[in-house]
């Protein structure tokens, strides 16, 4: 029940810089995902999926069109409203996982849950039956820098969804993985997207991760085209 768009795009355009050395980088591109949709992103380096992707969380703002998460239109938000909106909507794993390198692994993890409003006790607790429940029952002490890539990567997937987002929005979660870590990356998305029935808008250079969403577009000439 309740709302079933969770991702409501219309007519965006994306430009950088200022003429003449003007870059349109998004072209009139539309898109809507409902509640539970899985979509995945493929597109040729510099295409503008991270640019996209910005965009969908409300991290910047387009030149034109308009972006609406669970009904609500960035541009029409406040900044504090707008972290509060994106805080409860929308998770987010980025290219390099940005995981903050003075905290531990639960406590990354338990960042969201605390701006959220939990209490330090209970975002830890929460945090620490996800990591455990993934096999990083061992590493919550660690630092970023004290974990291998795949293990970062899924920390930083945990944290993306501890929040219970409507869509997590991930930018080639399995991008620097080997093959063995990338697998175990995607079981946990997909496993957890389908507990939580999130939304999922992933970036992927990899067929075998699309092939494993709902529908897979091609970012080319500034809009989606579905494959
Ligand atoms: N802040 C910025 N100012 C000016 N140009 C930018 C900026 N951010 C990105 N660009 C340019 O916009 C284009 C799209 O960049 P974007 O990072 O969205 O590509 P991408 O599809 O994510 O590429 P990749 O697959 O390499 O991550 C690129 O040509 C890039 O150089
Ligand atoms: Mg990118």
């Amino acid at each position: 029940m309740g709302i079933n768009t969770v991702l409501d795009v219309q007519n965006i355009e994306k430009h950088y810089g200022k003429p003449p050395n003007e870059l349109s980088v998004l072209n009139k591109l539309s898109l809507k995902v409902k509640r539970g949709e899985k979509i995945a992103i493929m597109g040729a380096s510099g295409s503008g999926k991270t640019t996209l992707l910005n965009l969908l969380g409300g991290l910047d703002d387009p030149d034109y069109g308009s972006i609406s998460v669970c009904e609500k239109n960035w541009s029409k938000l406040s900044i504090s409203e707008r972290a509060t909106w994106r805080n409860q909507h929308v998770g987010f794993v980025y290219q390099f996982h940005h995981l903050l390198e003075e905290f531990s692994a639960l406590e990354n993890v338990a960042l969201p849950l605390l701006i959220a409003g939990q209490s330090m006790i209970s975002a830890k607790e929460t945090s620490g039956k996800f990591l455990t429940s993934i096999g990083l029952e061992g590493r919550l002490g660690h630092r970023p820098s004290q974990l291998s890539g795949g293990e970062r990567q899924r920390v930083a997937v945990i944290r993306g969804l501890i929040n219970k987002p409507s869509v997590l929005l991930l930018d080639e979660p399995t991008g620097n993985l080997d093959s063995d870590s990338a697998k175990k990356t995607l079981d946990l998305i997909l496993q957890l997207s389908k507990t939580l029935s999130m939304a999922i808008v992933l970036v992927t250079h990899d067929t075998f991760v699309a092939k494993n969403m709902d529908v897979t577009y091609r970012l080319m000439d500034g809009s989606l085209e579905e494959k």
